[in-house]
């Protein structure tokens, strides 16, 4: 007989397995810097793992712990500053596990109801932070690039029913070089074209925008259907000027999304929320709770100023769907809002972690990711040997070592990372010469300390 689904002494043997590696993973402060192999390296000293009659829950879960994990970069390890860091609270990530365990289908309130609750207490944190008006509201999704074709669909949706002769036309957004890649890349999903404003600072302002528009052709005027914004630029934490793009954005009638999923947990750092100002006027924000917010992969946010364009865009319909809509059914439907029908809460682990720890935790967690992008560039600056490219800007610092190829920041960060002191990457910035190569931190880890930077600044002198 099949006994996958019964319970047995391997499966507790299992358990017992799972509970003591988490509760060691979490409480190690930092864990291995794993490195990747090549896979013809990992299959030699895994081999085949699945097979018709399996080689026991005992067996893989030793492949996964002694081989397989040590082959992958904890992302919350303090010197991992490459790209965007995350480093999930313990509260989340333990969350993470009674989410699974709970086995809710998060699409509808007819199945998710006490869990869209928990998403739905943690969105309104989120949503007050924007400052948008009475009505607002969003979902969780899986991530920034789902959240960011979601608000796209739903503008352009909103756009063709504008006119009529919208429809059948191929839509065309306008955007920044400093906005994501994901912009680009769901655009092509949605077969829309995208203008890149080109800024040489990589931050967008009103002025710059109105220019694009008018310097359009009459037919790509009428193709325009939205502007995105970035709430803290992947490469150097620069937020556009909200406030002058959102003036242009009404003047002209277009959809104005602003792409807060690295910056947005600055929302809540009083220090540098001024600097969002304009984002309470935006139709649509991206934020993921998995980058500056403490949550574990993946959790993004989708936020909508009318949420009933979100829903003409999103909502299915099929015959086995309409009970959902039913008077007895109703209540709020996750899955009328982005892309994805059935899907994980993945909104529950940020929910607990904010229910059990307060929101002040969290804004005092930000503003020190803040703070130590300042201390970084303070001791770069005193540093003879090195250079900031621009002051450091929310929790990016851009900087050159004096004299380095790419060759050699290549180098820097192989040597790093093999040595399993740190993960630091190179990036480009675009100087008076062209593009440069340059090395960025990102800090998101508040439990980085200050002897943590001057190890890896060491390693450059
Ligand atoms: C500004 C911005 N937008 C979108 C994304 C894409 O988010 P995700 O990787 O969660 O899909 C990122 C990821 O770094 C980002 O920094």
């Amino acid at each position: 007989m099949n006994k996958m689904h019964k319970i047995d002494i391997d499966l507790v043997e299992m358990t017992l397995d799972v509970m003591k590696y988490t509760i060691d993973r979490i409480s190690n402060v930092t864990p291995e810097l794993g490195a990747p192999k090549k896979e013809e390296e990992l299959f030699e000293l895994i081999g085949e793992t699945v097979t018709p009659t399996g080689i026991g829950g005992e067996v893989a879960f030793k492949m996964f712990r002694d081989i397989l994990v040590k082959a992958t970069v904890p992302i919350d390890h303090p010197r991992h500053l490459a790209f965007v860091p995350a480093a999930p609270t313990r509260a989340a990530i333990m969350f993470d596990l009674v989410t699974s365990a709970s086995s809710i289908h998060g699409a509808y309130w007819m199945e998710g109801a006490g869990g869209i609750f928990c998403e739905n207490q943690a969105m309104k944190w989120l949503v007050s932070l924007t400052g948008l008006p009475e009505g607002s509201f969003g979902v969780f999704t899986s991530g920034g690039t789902a959240a960011n074709l979601s608000a796209m669909v739903a503008a352009r949706e909103a756009w063709r029913k504008k006119s009529t002769g919208n429809i059948g036309v191929r839509a065309l957004l306008l955007t920044s070089n400093g906005a994501h890649s994901s912009i680009q890349a769901m655009a092509k999903v949605m077969d829309a074209d995208v203008v890149m404003i080109d800024c040489p600072d990589e931050n967008l302002r009103g002025h710059a925008l109105q220019t694009a528009i008018e310097e359009l052709g009459e037919k790509d005027r009428k193709r325009l259907f939205a502007v995105v914004a970035t709430g803290g630029t992947t490469n150097a934490g620069i937020i556009d000027e909200l406030d002058s793009i959102a003036d242009v954005c009404e003047k002209e009638d277009l959809w104005f999304h602003v792409d807060a999923a690295y910056g947005g947990g600055a929302l809540a750092a009083p220090s540098v929320r001024h600097l969002f100002n304009g984002i309470e006027r935006a139709d649509s924000i991206t934020i993921d709770p998995h980058k500056w917010l403490f949550s574990p992969y993946d959790c993004g946010a989708v936020i909508y100023k009318n949420m009933e364009l979100a829903a003409e865009a999103h909502s299915q319909k099929g015959s086995y769907l309409e009970i959902f809509k039913d008077e007895g059914a109703q209540g709020f439907n996750p899955a009328d809002y982005q892309i994805q029908l059935t899907r994980r809460l993945r909104g529950m682990p940020l929910w607990f972690s904010l229910a059990m720890h307060g929101t002040e935790k969290y804004s005092t967690s930000i503003e020190r990711g803040i703070e130590l992008a300042q201390i970084a560039a303070k001791k770069i600056e005193e540093a003879e040997d090195l250079e900031l490219v621009r002051p450091a800007s929310l929790s990016v610092v851009l900087f050159r070592r004096k004299g380095w190829t790419a060759e050699e920041y290549r180098d820097w960060t192989y040597r790093n990372h093999k040595s399993g002191l740190a993960l630091v990457t190179p990036t480009k910035w675009k100087g008076e010469n062209g593009y440069e190569t340059i090395s960025r931190f990102c800090f998101i880890n508040p439990e980085t300390t200050e002897d943590d930077i001057d190890m890896i600044l060491e390693t450059m002198m």
